[in-house]
């Protein structure tokens, strides 16, 4: 096999190949860092092996060895954005193809890290005690541990982690005990093992005052203890969404599934963090009906955890056919109309994206280049919905959702353990499809796979629960003030929290709404009461978009009470792209910058482009 490259890491994984890492982490909440020691297994995958470089970004290094001697290092210049500095390793010995060195490095982690966010108590549910939490996904490993941080490789790892005993340490991998700190009868040990192999991305951790509660054979909830109760509601499904997901898929192969809802601060949805899934607290709607967000973080236990993209210019690999298996699994729960329903939701997704970005813009491509790009920017729903809708045209070309899920699932034991590239996924298809060809020639697989914009071609979808939001959607657009009278709570008694979504979707790809438009919308349907923050969302920025002035200090709360980037960027955007209102976006941000997560902040510097040398 050629050797690959990873735009992305510097380490040399064509040369060697981390196959496990023994972790030791002393959590420092006085100093927010991490005293570390890691030690790897690396296999050699050369003749004449001595020099070993590894990925790191703002780490000390403080020794080095190798299988017990010490060892040379040196670590390169901080280079520019996001990549960090490489950390190159003389071995005191030469090694060759198929033998095996234990590397042991000491290190501290930065304050700064970009893979961890730091709360202060006054930042917790509880007020009382600190949390720490990691997000790896894609880059951000390399901050945490010295590793070779690219999904093109794949490793078990075993972990302790010493922790204040008043808190808790859980890590993406199976508890395995643990025990009083040897060293400090103040801190406890909690141990981890992930037996099956993943990428680095998916290392993850949280410590925090945190309780738990068990809904599923397989499955506890976590979170601070006021949100246990909640979270155990709005995810009781779990165990009967694995169910479906391993009937479509295949065995789930990880033991465990838990879910962890974090502080508001989290800047996903969801994370498909190995064993334990975590997810922000904005999916506690009361109701389930964000619970989607488990189906697509549980899909990902076979896309992108057990086949993951080779690198993350292949990121739809792991995100489309998880939105795929996601709405096979809405599909199975609520029916085929719903997975239409949810699909053609996706497409309107991927034309505001376009929108927003640009349709030549590199980053509407579905195999984007990254040789320019850090993965943060490039981040959108373009790989969900254009992977998602690639899909599905397939699916509908080739004999709909029975024949193309016996596809995806046989893709995924042919992977399985592995990683994939675009061209290797294609490759495989082709040869699954190999009698009906013709039908697979006929797709513009260009303009598909390396075109900026829309897709070449748009699927069919059955409207039939989202007929009820176009027209009403249409009614606004079209109604002048003097029929404004005409709308009443009515219109949507019969809604289910999804098309009022999809209705709220649908009128933002619009001209904006006139002012008296968007407070008789307030008058008759009260959005500004609705908890579930999809909606709520949608309706914010309906309003800001309207330029309803006292819709801004709602959008800016919003927009820092809670910190997914999916709703706190548009927020943030929007009202500073509302003129008058661009210095208040500004400062708000400014006020709330030292207590967001590092990513988010780095985001949305970037998105009010302020500079960030000034700040
Ligand atoms: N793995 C992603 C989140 C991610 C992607 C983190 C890239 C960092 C870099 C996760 O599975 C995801 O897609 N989350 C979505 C959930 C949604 C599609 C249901 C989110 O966060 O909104
Ligand atoms: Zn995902």
């Amino acid at each position: 096999m050629a050797p690959i490259s990873d735009p992305c890491s510097f380490s040399s994984f064509s040369k060697c190949v981390i196959r496990h890492l023994n972790l030791n982490f002393y959590v420092d909440f006085d100093n927010h860092v991490l005293k570390a020691k890691v030690a790897m297994t690396v296999e050699v995958l050369e003749d004449k092996f001595s020099l070993l470089t590894l990925d790191t970004k703002d780490l000390k290094i403080l020794k080095v060895s190798a299988n017990g001697q010490d060892a040379k290092f040196t670590l390169g210049e901080q280079q520019q954005g996001y990549k960090g500095s490489p950390l190159d390793i003389t071995l005191p010995f030469e090694l060759s193809r198929g033998q095996h060195v234990i590397m042991e490095i000491e290190y501290e982690t930065s304050p700064r890290a970009s893979a961890l966010q730091w709360l202060s108590p006054a930042q917790t549910a509880g007020k009382k005690h600190p949390y720490l939490f990691s997000q790896c996904q894609a880059t951000h490993c390399r901050t945490m541990v010295p590793c070779q941080d690219t999904p093109s490789v794949k490793h078990t790892y075993y972990a302790q982690v010493s922790v204040p005993k008043e808190l808790i340490a859980v890590m993406s991998a199976l508890r395995d005990g643990q025990e009083p700190d040897p060293s400090d009868n103040n801190r406890i040990i909690y141990r981890f093992r992930q037996p099956v192999p993943m990428p680095s991305y998916l290392i993850a951790i949280v410590v925090g005052a945190l309780e738990s509660r068990e809904v599923g054979p397989r499955t506890r909830v976590w979170s601070e203890k006021e949100y246990v109760d909640k979270a155990a509601f709005e995810f009781s499904e779990t165990e009967k969404m694995l169910k479906i997901a391993e009937n479509l898929a295949g065995p789930y192969v990880w033991g465990q599934y838990d879910v962890l809802v974090l502080p508001p601060s989290f800047p996903y949805g969801g994370m498909e963090n190995p064993c334990v899934t975590y997810a922000t607290p904005t999916v506690l709607a009361g109701d389930r009906s964000l619970a989607t967000v488990i189906a697509h973080e549980i899909s990902h236990s076979w896309t992108g955890n057990l086949v993951t993209n080779k690198t993350w210019e292949h990121f739809w690999l792991n995100e489309g056919h998880t939105v795929y298996l996601e709405r096979m699994i809405g599909r199975a729960m609520e029916g085929e109309q719903f997975r239409q329903f949810k699909a053609m939701g996706g497409w309107k997704e991927l034309q505001e994206s376009v929108h927003q970005l640009g349709p030549n813009d590199g980053r509407t491509n579905l195999v984007p280049n990254l040789q320019e790009l850090d993965p943060d920017d490039a981040y959108s729903s373009v790989p969900y919905e254009k992977g998602f809708a690639l899909l599905y045209h397939l699916e509908e070309l080739l004999g709909g959702p029975e024949v193309f899920m016996g596809f995806v699932k046989s893709y995924i034991q042919m992977f399985a353990y592995g990683s994939a590239t675009t061209e290797e996924w294609k490759n495989y298809l082709f040869t699954y499809f190999k009698d009906k060809v013709d039908i697979l020639n006929k797709v513009d697989w260009n303009g598909w796979m390396h075109t900026p914009g829309m897709p070449p071609y748009k699927p069919q979808y059955d409207t039939t629960l989202a007929d009820a939001c176009i027209a009403l959607s249409q009614r606004w657009v079209k109604a002048k003030d003097a029929d404004l009278a005409g709308f009443s709570k009515e219109d949507i008694k019969d809604f289910s929290s999804h098309q009022l979504i999809e209705f709220l979707a649908l009128l933002l790809l619009e001209e904006p709404l006139t002012l008296s438009h968007v407070k008789r919308m307030q008058e008759v349907y009260n959005f500004n009461s609705v908890k579930n923050s999809e909606i709520h969302f949608r309706w914010l920025r309906l309003c800001i978009k309207a330029q309803w002035e006292e819709a801004v200090p709602l959008a800016l709360k919003m927009a820092t009470e809670q910190g997914r980037m999916k709703f706190t960027r548009p927020l943030f955007r929007d009202v500073y792209k509302f003129d008058k209102f661009r210095d208040e976006a500004i400062k708000t941000f400014k006020e709330h910058k030292d207590e967001m997560h590092p990513v988010t902040a780095i985001m949305v510097t970037r998105d009010l482009k302020i500079d960030s040398t000034g700040l």
